[in-house]
């Protein structure tokens, strides 16, 4: 059985703010392999991005990560609890061992520095290269995610390149200091359709180069069923339904995880004809539901159960769904 580079449980991340708490993320599950993507997917809002920053421990204030566990594997195979961290401990882990390609490129970037600088700013601090050195090491890096006459365009500033080369400059900045876990988060969604169909390509060539685990963000179906060998869906905070996408693409079992699917577009589809859309629209995190969170848009609610007690989660083989549909009946 192969182990898990990262292993993701009950991890839960709160929001302290003036009018109550908002329970971002409350309760996500899910392991990470060498050499294999997990797809995180679920509407805007459901908790991605503050999953990938509560593993990372950089989540804004006024947020903190309250309870449970995300266990790494490091490279001589012992495991450490990241959640037991300090502050310092993370720093050894945060680019060396996982690195985030964020949602906004153009807000991740200093607009006063030039691209080679900010590449060798993280690769000066963890590996402690000289300028010489660093800069080699940065032109390396841009011509390796594909961007051209790197020695060149190490030298121009964000605001000189377009959206595609920006995203291929931010994957560079991840990947500086050889980490072994790479968190895209909607890494395409600014782009359009053939820049985006490129990042994928590049994305999936460095997890065969590397044996890179990644955790890939989206709100899209499509980029699961293209990118993904496994994929945990979210809703409100919760990871609903987790396995392998052959799996879960042939017989999805959460209600929620059937619509998101049929919101992909097919082949046979007409362009442009209207997707089905998921009726009522996500509650707001202040007046969570009672019960299962997705119970008012689900067609297969069990009036006095689903709205009354939350669905714990159930496994059968390596699939671990929230749905009393499949088991946990009070
Ligand atoms: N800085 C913040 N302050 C308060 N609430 C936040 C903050 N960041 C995120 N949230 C809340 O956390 C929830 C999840 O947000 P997020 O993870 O960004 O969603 P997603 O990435 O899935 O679109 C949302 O309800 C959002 O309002
Ligand atoms: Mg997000």
């Amino acid at each position: 059985m192969v182990e898990p580079i990262l292993s993701v449980r009950d991890l839960r991340t709160q929001f302290f703010g003036p009018e109550g708490v908002v329970r971002a993320v409350d309760g996500v599950d899910f392991d990470v392999f060498e050499g294999r993507t997990l797809g995180v997917v679920g509407e805007s809002g459901c908790g991605k991005s503050v999953t990938a920053r509560s593993i990372l421990r950089i989540v804004d204030r006024p947020g903190r990560v309250v309870g449970g566990s995300v266990m790494l594997r490091k490279a001589d195979g012992s495991t450490v609890d990241l959640a037991g961290l300090t502050e310092e401990g993370m720093r050894d882990i945060r680019g060396p061992e996982i690195a985030l390609v964020f949602q906004e490129p153009m807000a991740s970037f200093s607009q006063h520095y030039t691209i080679g600088n900010q590449i060798m700013e993280g690769v000066r601090l963890h590996m402690g290269l000289d300028k010489h050195a660093a800069r080699k090491r940065a032109i390396e890096l841009l011509d390796m995610v594909g961007v051209p006459q790197p020695s060149r365009r190490i030298d121009e500033y964000p605001f000189q390149l377009s959206g595609g080369l920006r995203q291929r400059v931010m994957i560079a900045m991840a990947l500086a200091c050889d980490p072994r876990v790479l968190i895209a988060d909607e890494p395409t969604t600014a782009l359009d359709v053939t820049t985006q169909a490129q990042i994928l390509d590049l994305l999936r060539q460095l997890q065969t180069e590397r044996g890179l685990a990644i955790i890939l963000i989206t709100h899209d179906m499509g980029v699961i069923a293209e990118m993904a060998h496994d994929v945990s869906v979210m809703y409100l905070g919760r990871a609903v339904e987790t396995g392998s996408v052959s799996d879960i693409f042939d017989r999805p079992q959460h209600p929620y995880t059937t619509a998101l699917l049929r919101s992909i577009p097919t082949v046979m589809a007409k362009p442009r004809t209207r997707l089905p859309t998921i009726v009522g629209s996500i509650p707001h995190p202040f007046d969570r539901p009672a019960g299962c969170a997705f119970n008012p848009r689900c067609a297969d609610m069990i009036a006095g159960v689903c709205d009354s007690a939350e669905p714990p989660p159930t496994n059968t083989g390596a699939r671990q769904v929230r749905c009393f549909l499949h088991g946990g009946r009070p």
